[in-house]
């Protein structure tokens, strides 16, 4: 079988399953591996941790650009730093979470990461990169772009059946959560969230997580041969 080389993209709204999916894809092309979410997570725990106000572009602008965020891009592995100390689990918190998009919206915080993103990759000979806008913007010329989606009732019944949720009443409110986070993201006005032109769709509404993962794997060796 020829082995991968090149750069695959994966962007989608949340809620698809898409860091695992993209860390398996990874793992199976024998690439490395980048969770852009995961940065803008960091950056939001340095804003939070500065303790500037969610409307404080300027403020906001300045704790990212003075944090040191570490991130690998082993796919095997998962370890986030900001200013030498570990944020992995905390970068999951509710509290993260739900401050992450506003922090994710200042253009300037955008400019530095997206930056950092391709320097992370730049040496990479085989990458799967995965975020909102790495096809867009981040990657433009990658190998092949992925626009991972689902229907938010699918997205909503995988988030909960994740938590142990199984009251209707709570996954109902968990897929209004979904519709408006990915209204939030896909409105706001840098690199809002929208496949690329070039890019292929993958629903997996009606898929397993191992199908959705072929399917991809498939895809980005039949581009590597063309
Ligand atoms: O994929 P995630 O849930 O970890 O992403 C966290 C947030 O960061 C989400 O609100 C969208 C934003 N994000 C972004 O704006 N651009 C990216 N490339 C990746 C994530």
């Amino acid at each position: 079988m020829t082995h991968f080389s090149g750069q695959v993209t994966l962007d989608g709204p949340s809620g698809t399953g898409k860091s695992s999916v993209a860390r398996a894809v990874a793992l199976e092309l024998g690439a490395a591996y980048l969770d852009t979410g995961a940065m803008y997570r960091a950056a939001t725990v340095a804003v939070l941790d500065a303790g500037v106000d969610l409307d404080d572009a300027e403020g906001i602008t300045r704790a990212v650009t003075r944090a040191a965020i570490g991130i690998g891009t082993d796919a095997a592995t998962e370890r986030v730093t900001v200013d030498g100390a570990e944020v992995t689990e905390r970068i999951r918190s509710t509290e993260v979470t739900r401050a992450v998009s506003p922090v994710s919206a200042v253009p300037a915080v955008r400019r530095l990461l997206v930056d950092a993103q391709r320097a992370l990759v730049a040496d990479a000979t085989a990458v799967v990169v995965e975020g909102r806008d790495i096809g867009t913007v981040v990657l433009p010329d990658a190998t092949l772009k992925v626009y991972l989606t689902a229907a938010p009732e699918a997205r909503a019944e995988r988030r909960a059946a994740q938590l142990g949720v199984t009251d209707p009443a709570r996954i109902a409110a968990i897929a209004e959560d979904l519709r408006r986070r990915d209204a939030y993201d896909s409105t706001r006005a840098d690199s809002p969230l929208r496949p690329a032109t070039d890019a292929v769709t993958v629903d997996s509404t009606h898929w397993e997580r191992h199908e959705t993962i072929a399917a991809i794997v498939e895809l980005a060796r039949e581009r590597a041969e063309a």
